[in-house]
């Protein structure tokens, strides 16, 4: 090699040594410091956009200057997601031990979608199923695997309800979806890629809280039969993103099956309550799913992204998605994640996701959701105590509330309710947003956090009362 040329990249000139250190000591400084950050920060889009324009040069800065810079420029710039007053889009604080994980995930680089590409990773994802599989109740037969994202879960399984229906044929027009007009977008949006048309996405009228009313439910199935329909599947909801409600799963069940009809759960953001004895009763029925979309990145603390489909036929996904034969990707007899779901490379995410549930056990995250509802409960009590009108029948961690002084109604009272978020969010003591419910805009606090506190609920309970005299 000529002087002067270039060396190819070698590990050992890297500082790994001291770039893990720092890298360690950032991790200590996130999770140590959550609270004396901010839990928005004070950014503006277009400031934020120029900064970091025109930072990817030919030439890299190094290892240590890049996380210098994570430090100067990103942490200080990003969401406190794990921060107890976090009170958001259904982000959990992820738990320690995972999040570590993830870092040697990224490290070993194993790709989860074969056992000979990731062994260990793969047993880990296995075990991780099979609890998962024993916890909903399904059959021990059950199959499952970790996906990208609640969103892609249930899209894998719709496709599969499709495929049992019609097998590897487009779908005509006419191939129906039940859901109700309080679950996810997600739903409309997989069956969109599913090929179900928009108007064939039956969206039924909710009761109480944004429970799909079940009553409906047998009369529009049998009405689209005799309309020449095909009903494919019911999707429903065991925690609504809302406003927390949760379907009455079993009597669905009854109904899908005495239609022959797929019953898909969403149990993306509710499904932890599964963990706790005394909220079990709510989600029953659920082991009679044939699949259910659960995101472990969401209320069992684990970081983003890791979702998971449970399927009940064994075979089935691998009958459909197993189109690669005669693939450059090695067989060992196994029917691997590869060739029975959509994706083909996977993160390894199930190790995460053991590593998670192995440092710090199933009764952190159950006693997390069960002091989650307990607080989320209190805060109702105490925005009803100052003059707060609250949402009744609140039931898991999200609580909605109106400040609705006597002179102001309608769209002004709507954006009012936007007026006290904005306030808050401003000060970066918490965050939270809005949720339409009932035709009205409503505060929406939706806990899914390790570490809130009573002390916490109380400090934000004073802030909104604060907040709405200032506004009201
Ligand atoms: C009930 C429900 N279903 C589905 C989703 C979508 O899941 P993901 O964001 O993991 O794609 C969400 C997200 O909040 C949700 O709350």
């Amino acid at each position: 090699m000529e002087s002067g040329e270039r060396q190819p990249f070698d590990l050992r000139d890297e500082p790994l040594e001291e770039a893990g250190r720092r890298a360690a000591d950032l991790f200590v400084e996130i999770n140590r410091g959550l609270e004396q950050r901010r839990v928005a920060p004070a950014v503006e889009r277009g400031a934020l956009l120029g900064q970091f324009e025109g930072t990817l040069g030919d030439e890299g800065v190094g290892l240590l200057k890049t996380l210098e810079e994570f430090r100067d420029k990103v942490l200080t710039a990003s969401m406190g997601t794990p921060h107890p007053l976090y009170l958001g889009l259904v982000n959990s604080s992820p738990m320690p031990g995972a999040a570590l994980a993830d870092l040697l995930v990224s490290s070993l680089n194993n790709n989860g979608g074969a056992f000979h590409q990731s062994p260990a990773m793969t047993a880990c994802e296995t075990e991780v199923v099979r609890s998962f599989v024993r916890l909903f109740e399904l059959p021990a037969t059950a199959e499952g695997m970790i996906l990208p994202g609640g969103t892609w879960a249930t899209l894998q399984g719709l496709v599969l309800a499709r495929a049992r229906a019609i097998g590897r044929r487009a779908p005509g027009p006419g191939l129906r979806i039940y859901t109700s007009d309080a679950s996810h977008f997600s739903v409309a949006r997989s069956a969109f890629v599913v090929g179900i048309g928009e108007d064939d996405v039956v969206s039924l009228p909710t009761i109480g809280r944004g429970e799909l009313d079940v009553r409906l439910l047998a009369d529009a199935i049998a009405h689209d039969r005799r309309a020449g329909k095909t009903p494919l599947a019911v999707v429903a909801t065991a925690g609504t993103t809302g406003t927390g409600a949760v379907d009455r799963i079993a009597d669905i069940a009854d109904i899908c099956q005495s239609n022959s009809l797929w019953l898909h759960v969403d149990a993306c953001y509710g499904g932890a309550i599964a963990l706790v004895p005394e909220l079990r009763d709510m989600i029953a029925g659920v082991g009679g799913a044939d699949s259910i979309a659960v995101d472990p990145h969401k209320w069992f603390f684990i970081p983003v992204t890791a979702a998971m489909l449970l399927v009940r036929e064994a075979g089935l996904a691998a009958r459909y998605f197993d189109t690669a034969h005669g693939s450059y990707i090695p067989g060992d007899g196994e029917v691997d994640a590869w060739r029975r779901g959509i994706p083909t490379t996977r993160r390894s995410s199930g190790f995460t996701v053991w590593a998670g549930i192995r440092a710090h056990g199933w009764r952190t995250i159950r006693d997390a959701v069960r002091r989650n509802i307990d607080l989320t409960r209190l805060l109702e009590r105490l925005l009803g105590e100052r003059g707060f009108v609250v949402l009744p029948d609140g039931k898991l961690s999200i609580a909605c509330a109106r400040w609705e002084p006597a002179n102001v109604a309608g769209e002004a009272s709507d954006r009012l309710q936007e007026e006290i978020v904005r306030r808050v969010v401003a000060t970066g003591r918490a965050w939270f947003s809005v949720v339409r419910h009932g035709g009205r805009i409503w505060m929406r606090f939706n806990m899914v956090n390790l570490y809130t506190r009573e002390k916490h609920i109380r400090e934000l309970a004073e802030l909104l009362r604060e907040t709405a005299r200032e506004v009201g």
